[in-house]
């Protein structure tokens, strides 16, 4: 199957106000999102996620490379009407919700009862279903977000583009989202979002590009990423932590990471001290900590841990 989305070798450079430097967003950025998966779009602020996005939704030309969005080349009317978006800072007319959610629907050629059930299913699926005749105006940032997901719905599209999605979202409403993007992902749908919530990217995404100063540096299935493969904890009883260089102590059991190379000698050695060896695992590592060293605000050895 092509690509759903697909970035070749693309640079922007935005232009200065009065002819000073210019700013380089996506330096060579390729990309391939497959489809029905759940995409995660990472990086600090500043790293080009929405300059990729707005790129990929038509509303800019790049300076270099090309891109293509279910098969269409960036910015092809027919393929955004498949494509449901919400933007980063979602700026709503002043209506109530169920009306701008049909506004919405209207625009993508929904009509009569179809548009009618379809705005209230929306409204639901985002927890809304009882505010819906309340103008949006007077809605809190969390509600506003949710309006916004709810028109980007809508049009019951084929690949969902969510400019972080989830940022003023409060705990419960975070745990709806995440299933209500499942669930568009079980019926065959697409999703590719940016998220500064690297905890909820973890739960919910199947890959994930980091990027950094416009450039990719690291892309991959998440499970992939979080295990490192590179470093193995053991639990161990009957042994001193002092032992084995930092080593963690709780409830009796003595707890550090070696690299994989050493494995075998660790656990010799707590036998030949007359220890219990109780489990050896992967160490695994949190997207944050991967984020951190790949943007290169952590070096590489203290991401993986103090043991070892
Ligand atoms: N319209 C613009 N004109 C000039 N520079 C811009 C414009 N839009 C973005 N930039 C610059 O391009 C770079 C990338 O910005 P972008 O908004 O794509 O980052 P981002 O990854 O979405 O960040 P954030 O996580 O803060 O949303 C930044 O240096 C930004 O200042
Ligand atoms: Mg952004």
């Amino acid at each position: 199957m092509p690509p759903v989305l697909e970035f070749e070798d693309i640079s922007k450079e935005y232009n200065r106000f009065m002819g000073s430097r210019r700013v380089v967003a996506l330096e060579h950025f390729s990309l391939e999102v497959q489809a029905g998966e759940i995409f995660g779009f990472l990086g600090p602020n500043g790293a080009g996620k929405t300059t990729a996005i707005h790129l990929a939704m038509g509303f800019m030309r790049s300076t270099r490379g090309r891109g293509r969005m279910l098969g269409k080349t960036f910015g092809d009317a027919r393929a955004r009407s498949r494509v449901g978006f919400l933007a980063e800072n979602v700026a709503l007319y002043h209506r109530p919700a169920e009306q701008l959610v049909r506004f919405y629907g209207a625009l993508n050629n929904l009509k009569g009862k179809l548009l009618k059930s379809r705005a209230r299913e929306v409204l639901e699926a985002v927890g809304l279903d009882q505010e819906a005749r309340r103008n949006v105006a007077k809605f809190s940032r969390g509600m506003q977000q949710r309006v916004g997901l709810a028109q980007a719905l809508v049009n019951d599209p084929e690949l969902l583009i969510l400019d972080e999605p989830t940022s003023a979202l409060d705990p419960v409403a975070r745990v709806k989202i995440r299933s209500l993007l499942l669930s568009v992902r079980d019926a065959g749908k697409t999703v590719f979002l940016s998220s500064h919530l690297l905890s909820e990217v973890e739960l919910v995404c199947d890959r994930v590009a980091m990027l950094n100063k416009g450039r990719l540096v690291k892309l991959g299935k998440t499970s992939e990423l979080l295990q490192s493969g590179q470093e193995m904890e053991i639990v161990a009883r009957g042994i001193r932590a002092a032992s084995f260089p930092g080593a963690s102590a709780a409830d009796g059991a003595v707890r550090f990471a070696v690299p994989v190379s050493q494995q075998k000698s660790a656990l010799e050695r707590v036998w030949d001290l007359g220890g219990e060896v109780v489990s050896v695992n992967p160490v695994r590592h949190s997207l944050e900590q991967i984020f951190l060293q790949v943007t290169g605000q952590q070096p590489e050895q203290s991401a993986l841990g103090d043991g070892g």
